[in-house]
């Protein structure tokens, strides 16, 4: 197959020094006093997680939140600026909050094409478009159009504002605990880190709910991934909020929850794909390639044979990786839970490795078979985020202070393995899982804020072989020139990472 145009996969602002770095902060918006805290209660759908399954509340608009006393003020980024962060036409260049954006896309060539490829119509009126572009209300045609208009507004991650829009900036508003600000107002409780990581993982990986398979991406969509660090520090993204847990903790965190966030959307999209190829005669995509690394079939073939000679291969030949991005660390992070919440026990995640076999056997695995294990993986995951969840409720402890070196370690090893006549390859040549180490040591370098210099020059380094080509050498959306000479500057990259992050090693490289 020749080399396929795909979309690229930024791999921006992991390494880079310096970037963002979070101030303590408590905001308390202030609004007028109006009615007491509304004690009538309504379950949602999902007893267990916070913004998982569907609320019955009604969305409100973003202006409602605009106002100058509330989220409206002049000093972007700053407590009671919120709206105005957030909102496009404050700052027209430079950095911007893509999701005020994320409706207009809608009418661009890219989208106005996908739409016709796909026979949807127009794409700002398919539902499958605004599920992850807008804010979609069905019920209340008045103000409908202007919500979706407002593209990916306050209440797609804050939660619909029907009941909680008058009382969240009272003193007893303070008093609830999250399970009731989400369950009896439907609130998404984003200072939790479970529950904002699976509210980013639904639209940037999909769920149940919403997906973009193979034939999106063939019409032209961008791909998709979810790395919650990563997102988190895009260095355009002009975030709203300061975060009050200190780094290294807070990304540390961050990084592992996010590992089990988007193995549990994954599971869910999974599971869901499976359920609807299952009854007999059904329109059925089975299995979808969406769910599969791309490179594995988009690559050139016969330019360098690199496939075996350089890796100890995970799975076998020919058989593409499934979800490899998100799955390449999730046991790190499973191992490494009980350090980062303290009293938590680490999740051995059996039935997650039971269905990476499935999906990864020589023969495409059946449709019914992969429901059912695609069923247990997610309770063994929804059981791990609710222990999470409940840790993220609790006042956190501080963290070891070696945590970001040991793990940073733990993920170069990740990358390497041993081959037989006992020299080091990588573990797995896919261009994903080799992303999934990057960004995972990336992460941890970026929350120790340039404590540890000697990690730079292998990470800058491995961004860069890891980019896709650039426009001067032809449009490229995928790692085209994926050669023996590439994969050995990877590996030699993961090794020197692998050595100055030992427990030995001094900050700036040399032994002590
Ligand atoms: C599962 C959620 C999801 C669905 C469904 C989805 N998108 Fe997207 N879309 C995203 C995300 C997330 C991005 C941002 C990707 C990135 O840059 O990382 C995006 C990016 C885009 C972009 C590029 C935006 C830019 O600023 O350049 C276009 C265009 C687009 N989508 C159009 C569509 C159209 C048209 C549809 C329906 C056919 C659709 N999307 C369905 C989640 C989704
Ligand atoms: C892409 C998701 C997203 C969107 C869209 C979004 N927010 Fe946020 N917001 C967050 C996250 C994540 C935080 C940080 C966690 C926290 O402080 O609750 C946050 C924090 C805040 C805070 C600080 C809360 C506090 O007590 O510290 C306010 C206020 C806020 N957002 C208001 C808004 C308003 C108003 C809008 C719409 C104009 C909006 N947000 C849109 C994700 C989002
Ligand atoms: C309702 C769906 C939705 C949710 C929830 C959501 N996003 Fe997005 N996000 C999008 C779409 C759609 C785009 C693409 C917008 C565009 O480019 O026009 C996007 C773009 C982005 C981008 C820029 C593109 C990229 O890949 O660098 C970042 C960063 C981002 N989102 C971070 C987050 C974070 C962090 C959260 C959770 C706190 C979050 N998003 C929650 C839909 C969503
Ligand atoms: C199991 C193999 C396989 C996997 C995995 C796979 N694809 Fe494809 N893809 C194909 C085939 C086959 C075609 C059709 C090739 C052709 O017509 O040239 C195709 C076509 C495409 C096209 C249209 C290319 C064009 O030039 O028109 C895009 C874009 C694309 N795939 C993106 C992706 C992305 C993104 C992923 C990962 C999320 C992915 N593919 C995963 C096999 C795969």
């Amino acid at each position: 197959m020749r080399s396929l145009v795909l979309m690229a996969v930024i791999l921006g602002g992991c390494t880079a020094a310096g970037l963002v770095n979070p101030v303590l902060s408590q905001p308390s918006p202030e609004g007028p006093s109006t009615p007491r805290l509304n004690s009538q209660t309504v379950t949602s759908a999902s007893p267990l997680l916070y913004g998982v399954g569907t609320s019955p509340f009604r969305h409100r608009p973003a202006t409602s939140c605009s106002a100058a006393s509330c989220h409206g003020g002049g000093q972007i980024g700053k407590v009671g600026s919120e709206h105005s962060t957030w909102a496009p036409e404050v700052f027209p260049a430079g950095e911007t909050d893509p999701h005020s954006r994320a409706y207009r896309v809608l009418f661009n060539p890219v989208s106005v094409e996908m739409a016709k490829k796909l026979n949807l119509g127009e794409a700002h009126k398919a539902e499958l478009c605004l599920q992850c572009h807008a804010v979609v209300t069905s019920d209340e045609p008045d103000i409908r159009e202007q919500i979706l208009a407002e593209g990916v507004g306050c209440s797609a991650c804050h939660g619909p504002a029907e009941k909680w829009l008058n009382v969240h900036y009272l003193p007893e508003w303070q008093t609830l605990s999250s399970r009731d600000k989400w369950q009896k107002y439907g609130f998404i409780p984003t200072k939790n880190l479970v529950a904002r990581a699976l509210n980013c993982a639904r639209c940037h990986l999909g769920d149940s709910t919403r997906e973009v398979n193979h034939d999106l991406y063939a019409a032209g969509h961008p791909r998709i991934t979810f790395e919650a660090a990563r997102l988190h520090y895009q260095p355009d993204y002009r975030k709203h909020w300061a975060e009050q847990l200190p780094q290294p903790d807070f990304e540390i965190r961050l990084w592992i929850v996010g590992q089990a966030a988007a193995l549990r959307s994954a599971t869910d999209l999974l599971r869901s794909r499976a359920e609807r190829a299952l009854p007999p005669g059904a329109d059925r995509v089975w299995p979808e390639f969406a769910s599969y690394s791309c490179y594995s079939c988009h690559q050139r073939i016969g330019d360098d044979v690199i496939r075996g000679s350089l890796s100890a291969s995970p799975r076998p030949r020919g058989v593409p990786g499934w979800e490899v991005l998100t799955n390449t660390c999730g046991d790190i992070a499973a191992h490494y839970c009980r350090i980062a919440y303290p009293g938590l026990s680490s999740p051995t995640l059996i039935e997650v490795q039971k269905l990476r076999k499935l999906m990864e056997s020589p023969r495409p695995p059946s449709v019914a078979r992969v429901k059912e294990q695609a069923t247990k993986a997610l309770a063994e995951l929804d059981a791990w985020l609710v222990a999470l969840q409940a840790a993220e409720d609790e006042k956190p402890q501080p963290l070891p202070s070696e945590t970001a070196e040991k793990l940073a370690h733990a993920i170069a090893n990740n990358a390497l393995s041993l081959g037989a006549n006992g020299e080091t390859l990588l573990a797995d040549h896919d261009w994903d899982a080799l992303a999934a180490n990057y960004l995972g040591c990336a992460a941890m370098y970026h929350a120790s804020a340039g404590k540890f210099p000697a990690w730079k020059r292998p990470l800058d380094s491995l961004q860069e072989q890891l980019r896709f080509p650039t426009p001067s050498q032809g449009r490229f959306d995928s790692p085209a020139d994926w050669t023996v000479q590439k994969l050995n500057t990877l590996r030699d990259n993961f090794i020197q990472l692998r050595n100055v992050t030992a427990p030995s090693a001094t900050p700036n490289g040399g032994k002590k």
